[in-house]
């Protein structure tokens, strides 16, 4: 959500007369787009803004700001704490940046533009205070020119007990579908192929737009249809939205891909009651049967907290067993980080010690890996068909260190994704990228599938021969 967030401000900026520099030092603006759901995020970001003193003295027309949700939970504290700042904008005031930067340069004043809190008013009060930032894409933008997020709603409802998201990004609202496809029109004329849609809980999506209800399902049935498309992804699911209507659409529609990020977030019962997740993990266990039957060879992924407060080692242990039983493709896993506003912060002192989190983190991505690394080999010997996205990290690398000889076509290692979101790299054309490649898998790591491209018909057996569950 920040990447996009990003891309549409830098954008606007860029309408309005700005360039990017890499060399924060030099811009006459600095903004920091900022994530609150660690505390180590935010410390980095005082951190660099304090680096950013010095160059504000020597240059105090330099406008210095803060945006999303650090800027809305943190609001004139960031004032306090770094007094060189002129600007603080929340998640729901994006689209003001361009007037309130230009207003700072003619006027030296500082200016914050923040949301309500989720008691400081009505629902729809508070709702309205938080608007969806969705403007004209403009292609430049985007990191890739073949793939683009695409919003589907804002904000949360689910209040974890461990999170400030519904804080920082405000009530549960759903774009307008007929919006979201004409984005995803617009996206596809700019030569886009793969769209993500994004939402703090993407698959509570609802809206009623002409009398008729639509979720997620119809969504991707709506999106579909539009030609230059070839992949719809979703991220991140919430476990008890994960509706049949849903896994029946990713079935159904061959563009829907077949990858599922739902984070479990831990594996004992207890723990996710304390965390006010809302499953147990009977229920979680139900959805994985539920998406392994419907969408054989669907990837899941998850995400994981270790070290919330009270965990005890057998409740740790119970993360693991998890990930050993549902073998996801992948895990996202964070220590858990008190966060002050938080139900956890005002009921649960946070008493599992550092080195402890850090042990359990440890064992969970070593258990992680292992099994990621023998999911990844039964691909060996398969052809996938892969999504290429440009040059790899590694390719890069290599061309800034070998002087191609000029006039040589240069093939160097590309990088793409399988529909199950699987990262594939292998060597090519740079020409390749944005088409659909097939690829023979010949080795691989616990992250990355390793092959070369071949010619003639792709076998879907590489989909079908990897269940989720044993
Ligand atoms: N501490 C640690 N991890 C957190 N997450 C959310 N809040 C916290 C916190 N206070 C994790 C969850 C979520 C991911 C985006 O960040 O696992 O899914
Ligand atoms: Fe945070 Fe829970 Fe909402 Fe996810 S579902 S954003 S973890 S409150």
């Amino acid at each position: 959500m920040n990447m996009l967030d990003s891309e549409l401000v830098v954008a606007a900026l860029r309408k309005s007369g700005y360039e990017l520099t890499d060399n924060p030092k030099e811009a006459d603006t600095v903004l920091f787009n900022t994530c609150s759901v660690r505390e180590h995020a935010e410390h980095k970001i005082y951190s660099s803004l304090g680096r950013l003193k010095y160059a504000k003295n020597n240059n105090p027309s330099k406008v210095i700001g803060v945006m999303g949700c650090m800027a809305q939970k943190d609001q004139e504290l960031i004032f306090e704490r770094a007094p060189h700042v002129d600007l603080i904008v929340g998640t729901g005031q994006l689209a003001e940046i361009p007037r309130l930067v230009s207003e700072i340069r003619d006027n030296r004043e500082p200016q914050m533009a923040v949301s309500l809190g989720r008691k400081e008013g009505s629902r729809d009060e508070v709702s309205g205070s938080f608007q969806s930032y969705d403007p004209l894409r403009d292609p430049e933008m985007r990191t890739s020119p073949f793939q683009a997020f695409v919003r589907i709603m804002i904000g949360c409802d689910k209040f974890c007990t461990y999170c400030v998201v519904p804080s920082t990004r405000g009530p549960e609202q759903s774009r307008k579908p007929s919006e979201i496809l004409q984005e995803v029109r617009v996206l596809a004329d700019q030569g886009v192929r793969e769209i993500t849609f994004l939402g703090q809980t993407v698959n509570s999506y609802k809206h009623t737009e002409d009398g008729r209800l639509h979720r997620l399902s119809d969504l991707i049935a709506m999106c579909h249809e539009v030609e230059g498309i070839d992949r719809i992804k979703f991220v991140t699911s919430y476990p008890k939205d994960m509706t049949d209507d849903l896994l029946q659409a990713i079935r159904d529609f061959p563009k829907a891909c077949r990858y599922l990020h739902v984070p479990a977030q831990h594996g004992d019962d207890d723990v996710l009651a304390k965390m006010k997740r809302g499953y147990t993990i009977a229920e979680y266990r139900e959805m994985m049967h539920r998406i392994n039957e419907t969408i054989p060879g669907c990837a899941v992924s998850s995400d994981f907290i270790v070290g919330f407060c009270g965990e005890t080692e057998e409740a740790h242990q119970k993360s693991l067993d998890i990930i050993r039983e549902f073998r996801f493709k992948n895990s996202f896993i964070f220590k858990y980080s008190e966060r002050p506003g938080t139900k956890a912060h005002s009921l649960y002192p946070d008493d599992i010690p550092e080195e402890i989190k850090k042990r359990r983190n440890n064992e969970m991505l070593d258990l992680q890996n292992a099994i990621s690394a023998e999911d990844n080999a039964e691909f060996i010997g398969t052809t996938v068909e892969v999504l290429t996205e440009g040059i790899s990290k590694w390719g890069r690398k290599a061309a800034e260190e070998v002087d191609p000889e000029p006039g040589q076509p240069l093939a160097t290692q590309l990088t793409g994704r399988t529909d199950c979101d699987r990262i594939v790299v292998f060597d090519g054309n740079p020409r390749l990228a944005g088409s659909l490649t097939k690829v023979r898998v010949h080795d691989c790591t616990p992250t990355t599938l390793i092959g070369d491209i071949v010619t003639g018909e792709i076998q879907h057996g590489s989909s079908s021969m990897l269940p989720i569950l044993g």
